[in-house]
């Protein structure tokens, strides 16, 4: 190791920047964030350190460095030199030196008692990352990463541990049963009310465990299911949160749309289980797999159920939901991109233009015994961009509805068949056409049927 990763506490300490522009402002910046008592010596300001400068956080020494001016007052604890004038930057690492401060000047690790790394910032969760001074860019690069992987929330959770510390520690007087109890409770539904601001919900999980730990001595399962959104097809949709749920899953439920690479994303170690359409006619029934979702999260488990698209668009989310909260099951419900969102947009067009369509619609195309027929009448005075998921089979009678209400044969319609994935197919007709262009170029599910002027705009943006 090259230094040693110490966290300082700087909090109104004098710390010095030497030079006005923007990389020495980026320093102060920091120097700032932790709260210390910022001097700027430096002839002039550029823009960002003016406005440190007119926010009150530094305060100016409208002065070219010379160690005179340092003569007398108050040493800085820590000075750092941003200058473009070598003179000046060495001037101050050498009266540093003397006077034993630690110094650090930007982009000359010879020239440093210290460096500054690279920080994924989520107060008071600190990452710090460094090369060592070899690759700031790698460094940029690899907080660019944690960045990604690091709920922006995690700084509001390590606030909410730290007020119950002392008291978990007075309840729980062992350090194993302490163990036991932060684990569990950093393993469930806790983090992610917490990380998301739902203080309350966190906090009376939390008591509850810490109850269950002290009469029983144990920590209590925490069975739960993430009902997770895994996008249309390209694994590259997959939300963050999607990801970080899936990865502390123990069984991972999952059917026919889920991308295989998604699945693969769980931990290595978890169960995984198929429960879509088992052949070509035969779906696993719902019930089946609403009641395989409490049993496993009843034994403890945490379940993700991963879900084609959005898990509340047309994909029965809600009644899974509703047979958890019967069974008082926590769950997190993660949003997916829906298939008309990822489909139009890598198909090449919008789903909303201000020049033609002010307003979607999504519809589903297959309708179960005992539900609404589709509003033909309405949609086609609407001059909304109808979205019609699972309509294949349907197809010949959207295209007659359509247009036996007045739409006209000459709308622009899309046909876009494993849209997001390398195998997607988009095909540009008309309503008049929709069916026939359906038959003839064989068009398989999952497939989406978009109609509206909206469609037009692919031909300005794809070349
Ligand atoms: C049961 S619905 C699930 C929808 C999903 N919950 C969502 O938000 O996208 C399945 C239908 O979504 C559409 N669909 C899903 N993924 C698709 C894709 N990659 N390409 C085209 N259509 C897709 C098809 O119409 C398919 O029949």
């Amino acid at each position: 190791m090259d230094y040693l990763p110490i966290f300082v506490d700087i909090k109104n300490q004098p710390c010095l920047i030497v030079g006005g522009g923007a990389v020495a402002a980026r320093k102060a910046d920091l120097f700032i964030k932790a709260g210390a008592s910022v001097t700027v010596i430096a002839p002039e300001l550029k823009i960002e350190m003016k406005h440190h400068l007119e926010h009150g956080l530094i305060s100016w020494n409208p002065a070219t460095f010379s160690a005179s001016i340092l003569e007398g007052g108050e040493k800085p604890k820590y000075v750092i030199s941003a200058t473009d004038d070598q003179a000046v930057n060495q001037a101050v690492y050498h009266y540093c030196q003397a006077h034993q401060i630690p110094v650090n000047v930007a982009d000359q690790t010879e020239y440093c008692d210290f460096i500054l790394p690279a920080i994924v910032n989520r107060s008071p969760v600190t990452i710090a990352i460094s090369t060592g001074g070899r690759s700031p860019i790698l460094a940029r690069l690899m907080k660019a990463r944690l960045e990604a992987l690091i709920p922006a929330g995690f700084g509001s959770l390590a606030g909410l541990l730290g007020r119950y510390r002392k008291q978990v520690k007075q309840s729980l007087p062992t350090p194993d049963a302490r163990k036991a109890f932060w684990e569990n409770l950093l393993q469930s539904a806790f983090v992610d009310k917490a990380a998301q601001g739902r203080t309350e919900e966190a906090e009376c999980i939390l008591k509850v465990q810490l109850k269950q730990v002290e009469t029983t001595g144990q920590p209590m399962p925490t069975g739960e299911v993430y009902l997770i959104g895994a996008g249309p097809g390209d694994p590259d949709l997959m939300t963050f949160k999607g990801l970080r749920l899936l990865q502390q899953a123990d069984v991972v439920l999952y059917d026919r749309l889920v991308a295989p690479e998604i699945v693969e994303m769980a931990r290595r170690e978890a169960e995984r289980i198929y429960v879509g359409k088992k052949d070509k006619y035969h779906a696993v029934p719902q019930g089946d797999i609403c009641q395989l979702m409490v049993t496993l999260a009843q034994q403890g488990k945490r379940v993700a159920r991963l879900k084609g698209g959005d898990p509340y668009i047309f994909g029965r989310g809600a009644e899974e939901a509703e047979v958890l909260v019967e069974h008082n099951i926590p769950f997190e419900v993660v949003p997916g991109i829906t298939a008309a969102a990822g489909c139009s947009a890598y198909a090449g067009f919008p789903l909303t233009h201000r020049e033609f369509s002010q307003s979607v619609t999504l519809i589903t195309g297959h309708q179960q015994a005992g539900e609404n027929e589709v509003d033909y009448g309405r949609l086609a005075h609407s001059g909304d961009t109808m979205v019609f998921y699972m309509g294949v089979k349907n197809a010949q009678k959207i295209q007659q509805g359509l247009m036996q209400h007045g739409l006209s044969a000459q709308t622009p319609a899309a046909i876009i068949e494993k849209g997001t994935t390398a195998k997607q197919r988009v095909i540009i007709t008309t309503l008049g056409e929709l069916y026939s262009t359906i038959k003839s170029s064989q068009i398989k599910p999952p497939a989406l049927l978009v109609v509206g002027e909206v469609i037009n705009v692919r031909e300005r943006l794809v070349k």
